[in-house]
């Protein structure tokens, strides 16, 4: 376990679609929305990019590192989809920074971000990297179909940023993969080739929200207990579980089933709904700007989602 937490940023659209805006558009009434998962308003991207999102947390981070970009030995953003298949969201926001050093993409829908400290803790423990940029950003809103009520009204959109340097904060990480297209799934799309049948993906995100809901809860609190007891601590050493941000619901049953009073369990659906991989790192850079979190606090991070993939991990601050 190699690193320590020495900055945080975040970014979202200035746009922000409430509850009410979204019933014009389809079935669904503020009511349902926010009885079912917690959410009132999200970030919804119009003429920002992801590439603006990313750059601009990635940048408020090294900020309040007191970094360069050129300090930087790695930029690992995490995607489920930047805007071009190639060049990487990690090459272009290594280029909006003016940064020099080695950046690639990763893909681990909502658990990228966990993922991603998990690649950053082996670099920096190689000695391959002193200083790691590690950026959640999704703009999730592109990639939900408008017409379909049950899926369009969870997302919104935007980029949650840390620097990793070397140093002894992260105490345990646990990452779980079970491959599966059948539960939650966004498509690709491809040219069109005239050898063979390509396959036709539908490029909206599409979920069964009952079991995908099973799956976060089972696979949330079985990551926490792992990353709780092979960091060897209890409920009660826990200033804050910051878990992936995709419905209140989760929440509460992770709260309960661990004992954590409503202090212990941070929540920022309300404001910003299910922004993928953003959601941890926008809410951490949320509460330690609030001095909600300070340095010396333990958290837990607990993500889930598409892959299926899930992942959790202890850090100290
Ligand atoms: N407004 C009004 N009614 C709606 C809406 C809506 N927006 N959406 C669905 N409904 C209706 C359904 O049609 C259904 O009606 P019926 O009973 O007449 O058939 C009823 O509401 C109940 O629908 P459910 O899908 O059973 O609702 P549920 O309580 O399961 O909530 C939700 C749906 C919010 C999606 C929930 O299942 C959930 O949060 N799942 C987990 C999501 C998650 O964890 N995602 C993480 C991964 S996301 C990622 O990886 C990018």
């Amino acid at each position: 376990m190699a690193f320590q937490i020495v900055g945080t940023g975040r970014a979202v659209p200035e746009y922000i679609l409430t509850n009410e805006e979204v019933s014009k558009l389809v079935d669904t009434t503020d009511e349902w929305i926010k009885t079912r998962t917690g959410i009132n308003s999200r970030f919804v991207s119009t003429h920002e990019t992801i590439t603006d999102l990313a750059a601009a947390a990635g940048k408020k981070a090294l900020e309040k590192a007191g970094l360069d970009a050129t300090d930087l030995d790695l930029i690992i953003c995490s995607t489920v989809m930047a805007e071009h298949a190639s060049p990487s969201l990690s090459c272009l926001v290594q280029k909006e920074l003016g940064a020099k050093c080695p950046a690639f993409d990763i893909n681990a829908a909502c658990s990228g971000f966990v993922y991603g400290l998990d690649i950053a803790d082996a670099y920096i423990s190689m000695g391959k990297a002193n200083t790691v940029l590690m950026v959640g950003a999704e703009v999730m809103t592109r990639h939900v179909d408008w017409t379909d009520r049950a899926s369009c009204v969870l997302f919104g959109d935007g980029a949650g940023a840390v620097v990793l340097q070397k140093g002894d904060g992260l105490k345990a990480i646990h990452l779980t993969a079970k491959g599966d297209d059948k539960l939650l799934s966004i498509g690709n799309t491809f040219c069109k080739s005239p050898f063979g049948r390509q396959p036709v993906l539908d490029p909206h995100f599409k979920m069964n929200g009952g079991e995908v809901f099973k799956f976060a809860v089972g696979a949330g609190l079985k990551d926490v207990k792992t990353v709780m007891s092979k960091a060897g601590i209890t409920s009660d050493d826990i200033k804050m579980v910051i878990p992936h941000q995709a419905n209140l619901r989760i929440f509460q049953v992770i709260k309960d089933k661990l004992g954590l009073s409503e202090d212990q369990v941070a929540s920022g659906i309300d404001h910003y709904g299910n922004t993928s991989s953003a959601s941890i790192p926008l809410m951490l850079d949320e509460l330690i700007e609030q001095g909600r979190l300070v340095p010396g606090d333990i958290i837990v991070m607990t993500a889930f989602g598409g892959g299926l993939t899930s992942g959790a991990c202890v850090i100290k601050l």
